[in-house]
């Protein structure tokens, strides 16, 4: 090679995005036990939590599209558990549903998952039994599915959003199971964290100009975050996991139901010196909780728009005239109008059902029935109506399958596994069941989960 050729082969590559596909990361064993984090700022304590691997977010696992993932989850907690691969469409008997897919996994037991991993994209791991706690006291992890072809960007960051309910002593608030939450907007924390970081001192240092892939992932057990982000332009190109067949320009906010992930495309504006941000936004101000610090130049300008993410082969939905219409009709709550539900085959009153912990109901039953909400054939279209009748919001997630909102003009919504209604909103779902088996479709608020708000399918 000539000196010439030699500069600007190296000019060259300043100039693209070195973007190096992580070799696929699984651990042999997925072990959860109590471990300690520094979740509160230095001169506070570490808090005593549970995890998968000792860290908080629990051991990012790394796969490539269609790979088989396998790992021995090992209980080492004092308690049973299970995994749930939040988003995977999965196979059935590895969904992690301790009474539905597989046995609790007891104390110092193991369970040994193995399964495909069929679409590319932000997933996630938590634990399936007693969420509401398990999850608070920190019992999650990201999954990465990488494309094979995977987008030109100069970095590829995880922000994992959680908020903890933190007291004095940084210790996690013991008080899980409180009938206010679980009757309210479920358990919020005083306390967030960016990757397992506090809200003041979580960061990351960029460059000018430099084109991040930022894939963000909700895990708290019942907030709903509404970002802001300032300093970084840029799109979202996937909504749970699955890219959008057009990406969207950023715009004021992004809102985040629990268990939601958005993957973004963005460029650092802002000039080196300065600093971008992520903000939550709190009654109308901007919160910062994560922060970009700017430190030198990538290049000069932004790159060029960036292209769609290549779509996972999920099957479209056709023949929606013919498909039945299932509803599931959401009663309960504070502020709502329920009178009474079937409680394990028996007709309660509210104040009966309190006393069961159940305050919420889906067609008049409240907690798991042993019917399902559904049955479909193999393939067959499936149309569900959620019916909003509590004056709170959901955040309504199916196992198994990714499904699309039905608009009033017929319009379809994006792929997800995961999605908000609000107080008083019905709203029409629909998806291709190509799945065979029992699928759980609950509220990832996890008190609501909790507290009444879980039901299932059967596809055949
Ligand atoms: Cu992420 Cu049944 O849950
Ligand atoms: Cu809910």
């Amino acid at each position: 090679m000539t000196r010439r050729q030699f500069l600007l082969s190296s000019a060259v590559a300043l100039m693209t995005p070195y973007y190096r596909a992580r070799a696929a990361q699984i651990p042999k064993i997925l072990r959860a036990s109590k471990a300690k984090a520094q979740l509160a700022p230095a001169e506070y304590a570490k808090t005593d939590v549970w995890a998968f691997g000792e860290t908080i977010p629990g051991t990012t696992l790394r796969i490539k599209q269609g790979e088989t993932l396998s790992t021995r989850f090992q209980n080492d907690l004092p308690e049973a558990s299970s995994v749930h691969w939040h988003g995977i469409r999965i196979d059935n008997k590895m969904d992690g549903v301790p009474g539905m897919t597989q046995e609790l996994v007891q104390p110092k037991a193991s369970f040994d998952y193995e399964f495909v991993v069929p679409d590319a994209g932000t997933y996630w791991y938590h634990s399936h039994n007693r969420s509401w706690e398990q999850m608070a006291k920190g019992l999650y992890g990201p999954l990465i599915v990488e494309e094979h072809n995977p987008p030109a960007v100069d970095r590829d960051e995880l922000l994992v959003l959680d908020d903890w309910r933190l007291g004095d002593d940084a210790q996690i608030s013991g008080n899980f199971g409180s009938m206010m939450d679980h009757s309210h907007g479920g358990r919020l924390g005083n306390w967030l964290t960016v990757n397992g970081v506090g809200m003041n001192e979580a960061s990351l240092q960029v460059k000018a100009f430099e084109r991040l892939r930022l894939r963000l992932i909700n895990v708290a057990n019942a907030h709903v975050f509404n970002l802001s982000l300032q300093g970084l332009k840029g799109w979202i190109v996937a909504l749970d996991g699955q890219p959008l067949e057009q990406i969207q320009a950023l715009g004021s906010n992004i809102v985040m139901a629990p268990a939601q992930r958005v993957d973004l495309i963005v460029d650092v504006v802002e000039k080196p010196g300065s600093m971008g941000q992520l903000n939550v936004i709190s009654r109308g101000k901007q919160v910062p909780i994560f922060r970009f610090q700017v430190t030198g130049d990538q290049r000069e300008k932004a790159m060029a728009q960036p292209r769609a993410l290549p779509a996972n082969d999920i099957p479209a939905i056709t023949n929606l005239d013919k498909a039945p219409i299932t509803e599931l009709i959401m009663e309960g709550g504070a502020m709502g109008r329920m009178r009474s539900a079937t409680y394990k085959g028996k007709e309660l009153t509210t104040r009966e059902l309190v006393q069961e912990g159940m305050v919420w109901s889906f067609n008049g039953v409240a907690g798991m029935t042993d019917k399902p909400l559904l049955k479909a054939k193999r393939n067959e279209t499936v149309r569900i109506r959620l019916i909003n009748n509590t004056a709170w919001p959901h955040g309504m997630h199916l196992h198994g399958h990714h499904f699309r909102q039905i608009h009033e003009n017929g319009k379809q919504g994006p792929l997800r596994d995961t999605i908000l209604i609000n107080r008083s909103e019905q709203m029409e779902i629909a998806f291709v069941a190509d799945n065979p088996g029992d699928w759980l479709i609950h509220c990832h608020m996890l008190e609501h989960q909790a507290s009444g708000m879980k039901t299932w399918i059967q596809v055949e």
